[in-house]
């Protein structure tokens, strides 16, 4: 029998998730959205079909649909969350906190309801937040939500540093740490081309630079389109989704639960993480320095500031 993957949001990233999952041959897609005002479920419903016709032409013989029903996604191995507001010029992802938090409490209830033992990778922004408001919401072990942004983050920082040295994306692997937000710790000193250290093959000023431009990649894009990015988004968490599907237990970075992890307790933080059939499968701990640990703590502190935020709704 086939895997399941349900991807709630048929927007731009989770479209683009169905596109990249079916592609690959994960297993079966659903495509969930909320009813719309004159076209009912008709979006999602068009999507899937759109996107099953891709079949023939790509070689893939995974079934897609689209639903606004949760019936429908029941037995789910892996559920994508992507439902939620994007971000608009101007707009900081943490502008998004309140009104996505409805979105991604809701989505996860329902969710879990009909498919209790599935993994869930969460992509809604602000990313570390709403993983937190998932776990909490669906009582799942840790290890089975796990958050979307360190794969896009070190793929924008991977991208930089190849365009910078003219070599292949491949030969670059590049750590990030930390929130998916402006405080996000790119790691230069344990990041490499072929294992050549970055510091041998660029210059300081190019290297800060780079990191800068890693750190407001997701900015650069909103301003250039008009609304946040998508492609390497959906890319990026269908790379966690494959990883935990086909077992290959890759070591990518993922914002996952710690407790007491880098000094961190009770919070979703971007770490080093072993991804397979049972979602984390191990949380790497690198040794770090004063002052990128001093980094990782900033950044921390930030995502802690929102989880507070939400605390505070669920008290209420
Ligand atoms: P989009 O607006 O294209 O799609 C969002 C979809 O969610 C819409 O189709 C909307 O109808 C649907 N939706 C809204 N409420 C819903 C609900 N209660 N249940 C089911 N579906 C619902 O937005 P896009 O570009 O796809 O972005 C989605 C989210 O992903 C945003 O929060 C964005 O900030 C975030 N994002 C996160 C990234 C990361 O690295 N973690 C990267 C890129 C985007
Ligand atoms: C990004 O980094 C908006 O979080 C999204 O592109």
């Amino acid at each position: 029998m086939r895997n399941k993957i349900t991807v709630i949001g048929a927007g731009n990233v989770g479209a683009n998730c169905a596109v990249w999952a079916a592609k690959k041959e994960l297993g079966d897609v659903v495509l969930l959205d909320i009813e719309h005002p004159t076209l009912g479920s008709g979006v999602p419903k068009g999507k899937a079909l759109d996107l099953l016709q891709t079949g023939p032409v790509e070689g893939f013989d995974v079934n897609v649909t689209g639903t606004t029903d949760y019936a429908d996604t029941a037995n789910s191995d892996v559920i994508i969350i992507t439902a939620g507001f994007p971000r608009k010029p101007g707009m900081s992802r943490d502008d998004l906190l309140l009104a996505n938090y409805n979105v991604v409490k809701a989505a996860t209830e329902k969710a879990i309801a009909v498919s209790p033992n599935a993994i869930i990778i969460v992509v809604t922004n602000p990313l570390d937040a709403m993983a937190q408001v998932a776990l909490m919401v669906s009582k799942f072990p840790k290890n089975r939500v796990i958050g979307m942004a360190g794969v896009l983050d070190s793929a924008r920082f991977r991208t930089f540093i190849a365009q910078e040295l003219d070599v292949s994306v491949d030969n670059v692997t590049a750590v990030v740490l930390g929130g998916h937000g402006d405080t996000m710790v790119p790691v230069v000193r344990l990041s490499s081309v072929a294992g050549i250290p970055l510091t041998e093959l660029i210059s300081e000023e190019r290297l800060a630079a780079i990191v800068d431009r890693t750190r407001n990649g997701g900015a650069e894009v909103v301003k250039l389109q008009g609304t946040s990015a998508y492609y390497a988004p959906a890319a990026s968490a269908v790379e966690m989704a494959e990883s935990i599907l086909r077992d290959r237990k890759k070591v990518l970075p993922c914002a996952a639960y710690l407790e007491g992890e880098y000094g961190i307790n009770g919070l979703f933080v971007g770490v080093p993480c072993k991804i397979g059939s049972t979602g984390i499968e191990q949380i790497f701990e690198i040794k770090l320095t004063e002052a990128e640990t001093a980094a990782l703590h900033k950044s921390s502190g930030a995502v802690q500031e929102l989880v507070d935020v939400i605390k505070a709704k669920m008290a209420e």
